[in-house]
């Protein structure tokens, strides 16, 4: 099963992001794909804000990991400078923390993501719309988007 949903701006990808939060559960991991600019971090924005995170995020592209006090702990994660060195941060023993994780660039770690995730493609169809393939993994995923989507 895969989802195609477009939106028309940057609010309307934190809506979306915020009505997955909304079904959010302890060790959620969220895998975004997509070009430079494409929205990942924007995406991410809503998911901080639906957790309660007042912080402004930021991309962590040169700290890897940032961790932001919520609702639930949000990890969120650029992998784009980790070049593999994947050991070296522990980077999987945040999918169990109890948090929710959202990775940025998670296609430069495939190896390493979680069997059971929510996997989202964005593809930028011109300065103000994308669009979000989003993939379920796993039968607690699936049902999320079947309530969200
Ligand atoms: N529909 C949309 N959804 C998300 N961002 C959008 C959209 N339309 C335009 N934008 C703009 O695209 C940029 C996305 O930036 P960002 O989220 O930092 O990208 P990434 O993290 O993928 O590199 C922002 O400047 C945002 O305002
Ligand atoms: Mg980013």
């Amino acid at each position: 099963m895969e989802y195609k949903i477009t939106t028309k701006s940057e609010e309307e990808t934190i809506e979306l992001a915020q009505n997955f939060e909304s079904e959010k559960f302890p060790n959620m991991v969220i895998c975004l794909r997509g070009d430079l600019g494409s929205g990942k971090t924007v995406f991410t924005k809503g998911i901080a804000e639906a957790l309660g995170i007042n912080e402004t995020i930021t991309s962590p592209t040169f700290n890897i990991i940032k961790e932001y006090d919520g609702e639930l702990p949000l990890y969120h994660m650029d992998v784009y400078r980790l070049n593999g060195k994947v050991d070296d941060i522990g980077l999987t023993d945040y999918y169990k923390k109890g948090g929710v994780v959202v990775i940025e660039w998670a296609d430069l770690i495939e190896d390493y993501l979680p069997e059971e995730r929510l996997d989202i493609k964005i593809k930028v169809v011109d300065e103000d719309v994308r669009v979000f393939i989003i993939k379920p993994y796993g039968q607690q995923y699936e049902e999320m988007c079947e309530a969200v989507l």
